[in-house]
């Protein structure tokens, strides 16, 4: 069936009009001024969707004749081989490989560097016939990046289209293994009217995408901006219609740059890869902890070292710390990498305990690296870099920390301490703090690294400090 013949039936036999806010994708069936979700004004446009979707693009696949019930214990998982992205990170944060048939949303700030993953990838993926379908770039933009990049492929195709029928006609005659759309926001089907990159145009197309994967068993990247309140392509009801959401994030000043996976239908949601941009392309960071430390030899003030775990990973993370006094009426604060009212309350909680003169101090905090990290378990290694840096006492560089610290300066228990403490073992730590609740359930401690257990603030510190 035609494209265009499918799309009539699609459209003029069973279609309903729907208006739809541009802003969050909320659903009216009358124009209405003020969206009663996200409260903007003048944001309704009108918008067809096709009621069934059933008869949407045929391909000679058996999938749509897999339409009886099926026993739960009869279907085979053995079809559902994951494809080898020939990548570490990528098939850890995929759950193990792609799924055939699933369609992926990797999201990410502008710049950060989206196209040349996915340019990357297709490249590595050399055993596979990759379609590239590029609305921002020309061809000659892809061909100088992947110059750039050490992977050769002669099984890779480019297409610079943006209406999703020219699109599609593509996709069915060249028939590719894998098909890379970027990005979403440049895609847009003619018959409906509102501009490319709105919101009623991705959702038709992400679920025309959609559709295509799953009926032709082609698995697709999609990739997408995210906008700035920081939704991937605003609304969230995208984020529903894909299998897999990755977030390609990082801060653009650092090379290092973390794939994490938000939503994942074929995998766990805690994972996360690391890659590192260099002049040509991504690197696979296999073993950040390695990376992450700033290695000085010299022991410095501020600085103390968290057994962290982020996207189930343990790595060790420097946190980095300067106290100086403040010239300004008002102390400045600044976190970068960490939550700053995290920090304010860590402040709050030094001030209380050991006499920290929070109102007289600028405190500056960053996690090396560019990386964000949310575990609790580094409050003490943030801690105790800011009593560092006020004290401008070093911390031996041979001691790694992690523990939750509570509002009484409690330090309170972390999950997965076995990990974290092999981890500080493996880079070759020598001391370890670590909240006593841990260490009292600790079922067989290391020998090779020594275990400095502690229940407040002020005990760690005396472990740190003398
Ligand atoms: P890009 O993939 O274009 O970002 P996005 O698609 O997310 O907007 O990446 C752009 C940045 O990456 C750009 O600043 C240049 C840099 N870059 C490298 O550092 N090394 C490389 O090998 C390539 C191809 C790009
Ligand atoms: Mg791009």
């Amino acid at each position: 069936m035609s494209i265009n013949k499918w799309r009539e039936e699609v459209y003029m036999a069973k279609s309903k009009q729907v208006y739809v806010c541009n802003y969050c994708g909320q659903e009216s069936s009358k124009w209405i001024g003020k969206c009663p979700s996200c409260n903007k004004w003048n944001t309704f446009k009108e918008y067809i969707i096709p009621k069934s979707s059933s008869s949407s693009f045929q391909a000679e696949t058996s999938f749509a004749t897999q339409s009886a019930p099926i026993k739960l214990n009869e279907i085979s998982t053995e079809k559902d081989l994951r494809i080898d992205m020939k990548d570490q990170e990528f098939n850890r944060v995929l759950g193990g490989g792609l799924v055939p048939g699933s369609l992926t949303l990797i999201g990410g700030d502008p710049g950060i560097g989206k196209s040349t993953l996915a340019l990357q990838t297709a490249l590595k993926l050399d055993n596979l016939k990759v379609l590239y379908i590029s609305g921002e770039e020309s061809a000659r933009q892809i061909k100088l990046r992947a110059s750039r990049l050490e992977y050769q492929s002669e099984n890779l195709y480019i297409v610079c289209e943006t209406t999703i029928d020219t699109i599609f006609s593509h996709i069915k005659q060249e028939a590719p293994n894998l098909v890379i759309v970027d990005s979403i926001q440049t895609i847009s089907n003619p018959q409906i009217e509102s501009s490319p990159g709105s919101i009623t145009q991705i959702r038709e197309c992400t679920t025309a995408f959609l559709q295509l994967a799953k009926q032709t068993h082609i698995p697709g990247f999609l990739i997408g901006h995210i906008t700035k309140d920081g939704n991937i392509a605003g609304p969230k009801s995208l984020e529903h219609i894909v299998d897999t959401v990755l977030q390609f994030e990082g801060d653009q000043h650092y090379m290092y740059r973390i794939l994490r996976s938000i939503k994942n239908r074929f995998g766990s949601t805690s994972e996360m890869g690391i890659y590192e941009m260099r002049q040509n392309g991504l690197h696979e960071v296999l073993n950040p902890s390695g990376v992450l430390l700033s290695n000085s030899s010299e022991n410095m003030s501020g600085t103390a070292v968290a057994s962290a775990i982020e996207g189930g990973r343990p790595f060790l993370i420097e946190t980095q710390a300067l106290v100086s006094s403040a010239v300004y009426g008002t102390p400045q604060r600044s976190a970068t990498g960490f939550n700053i009212k995290r920090m304010n309350m860590l402040l709050a909680v030094l001030e209380k305990r050991v006499g920290f003169k929070l109102a007289q101090k600028d405190v500056f905090l960053n996690i090396a690296g560019g990386l964000k990290i949310d575990d609790p378990a580094t409050d003490l290694s943030v801690i105790s870099a800011i009593l560092s840096s006020n004290m401008d006492v070093a911390i031996e560089s041979s001691l790694c920390m992690a523990g939750e610290v509570g509002l009484s300066g409690e330090i309170r228990p972390v999950n997965r301490i076995e990990q974290r403490i092999k981890e500080a073992e493996k880079l070759g730590f020598k001391r370890f703090i670590l909240p006593y609740y841990n260490y009292k359930n600790l079922a067989n401690p290391s020998s090779q690294i020594e275990l400095l257990p502690a229940k407040k603030v002020e005990e760690a510190f005396r472990f740190i400090f003398g």
